[in-house]
This record gives C-alpha cells, structure tokens and sequence, in this order.
C-alpha cells in the first residue's frame, strides 16, 4: 500500500506542473435533475476529461488562488498529487454563513479508498478556521459524485447563492454544516 502524505498546498509544494499526471477521467451513466420539484436520476451519459492543457490551466489557477491566500490541501503519493481541495473565500451568504468548496478531486485510480474523506476533512478544518459555519458546494450532478457527498454528509443547500448556481445550472447546490 502506497504510503499517502496528506498537506497544505503552497507555493512551495506545488506548481502548474502539479496536475500533470492527475487522471480526472469520470465516466458519468446517469445524473441528477429537478423534475416538477422531485429529484429524479436520468441517465444522462457523458465522460469527464482534463487534457493536458486543461491540466495546467487548472493548476495555475489553483496556484494562483493559494497565493490568493484560499486554503487549499493536497495528497501525495511518491510525490505525486493524487487528490486536493480547495476552499475559495469570502465567506458570503445571508449570515455570511458559507464558504465555497470550490475544488473536490481525486484522481481515478486512487478514487474509493478514502482519501476524498480526508481531504474534505482538512477542508473542513480549513473552513472553521475562517469561522465559517457551513460549506457551500456547487456539485458535479453525477451518480458517484452526489452519493459521495451524501455519504460525507452534505445536503440540499437551505440558501442557493445564485452567482454559483448560475454559473453551472445542471449543478446541484449543497452544504455542510460544519
Ligand atoms: C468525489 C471524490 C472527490 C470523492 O473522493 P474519494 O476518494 O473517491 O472518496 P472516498 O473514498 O473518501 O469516499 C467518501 C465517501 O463517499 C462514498 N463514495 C465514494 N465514491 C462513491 C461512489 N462511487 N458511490 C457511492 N459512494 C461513494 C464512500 O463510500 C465514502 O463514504 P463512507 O465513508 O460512508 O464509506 C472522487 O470520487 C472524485 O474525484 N470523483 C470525480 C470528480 C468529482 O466528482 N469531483 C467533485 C466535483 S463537484
């Protein structure tokens, strides 16, 4: 069994070449959707991909937000990341009661062992450390990715923050209590 090193992502520890061996690969079979105000599971079949170029887009940015100053934790495996999260503040909703859990990850042939758990965990931690009270997820509306929520304890999101919600409308609004 691969030895995991689980730790803060820095300017240190990561850079835009991070990603490139990540396999976000996802072949999604069925999805969530709202009909006539019920959740229903529609198969709706697509796969989920990050080239290259998209590796690296999205390792920039994450960089770009940790110098930002948003908490973000990685997984480590012979050094090579396998998993991360990343927290995107300011905190905002009604009570300011939210902060968005902005990056969810693990790549595929690491997914399933428990390592998502515990990176949402640090995550967590992160987000109470900003004295937030709830994570906001605007969540991937697939299968696997809504049972993986739900089994880490998220639920329907009692407030929709709207420029969220807008950006990705298939999404599915969730939060956690933290
Ligand atoms: C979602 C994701 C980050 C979870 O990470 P992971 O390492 O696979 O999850 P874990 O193994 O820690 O599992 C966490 C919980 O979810 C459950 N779970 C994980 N995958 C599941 C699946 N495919 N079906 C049902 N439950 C699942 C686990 O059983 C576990 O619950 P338990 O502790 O009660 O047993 C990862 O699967 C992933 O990267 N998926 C593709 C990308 C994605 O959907 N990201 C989120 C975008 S919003």
């Amino acid at each position: 069994m691969d030895t995991i090193i689980y730790d803060r992502i820095t300017a240190e520890n990561f850079n835009a070449a991070s990603l490139d061996g990540f396999i976000r690969r996802q072949e999604v079979t069925h999805c969530w959707r709202k009909r006539d105000g019920r959740w229903t599971l529609l198969p709706i079949a697509y796969v989920e991909d990050w080239d290259l170029e998209g590796r690296r887009r999205r390792a920039e940015n994450i960089l770009r937000s940790v110098k930002d100053g948003d908490p973000a934790y990685g997984a480590w495996v012979q050094g090579r990341l396998i998993g991360f999260v990343q927290l995107s503040g300011p905190r905002f909703g009604r009570r300011k009661q939210y902060i968005d859990l902005a990056r969810f990850h693990v790549s595929l042939p690491y997914r399933g062992r428990g390592i998502g758990k515990a990176l949402f965990h640090l995550a967590c931690q992160g987000a109470r450390e900003l004295s937030a009270e709830r994570l906001y997820i605007s969540a991937h509306s697939a299968q696997e990715t809504m049972a993986a929520y739900h089994a880490l304890g998220c639920v329907e999101a009692e407030e929709i923050y709207w420029p969220l919600a807008k950006k990705e409308p298939c999404d599915v609004q969730l939060e956690f209590l933290l």
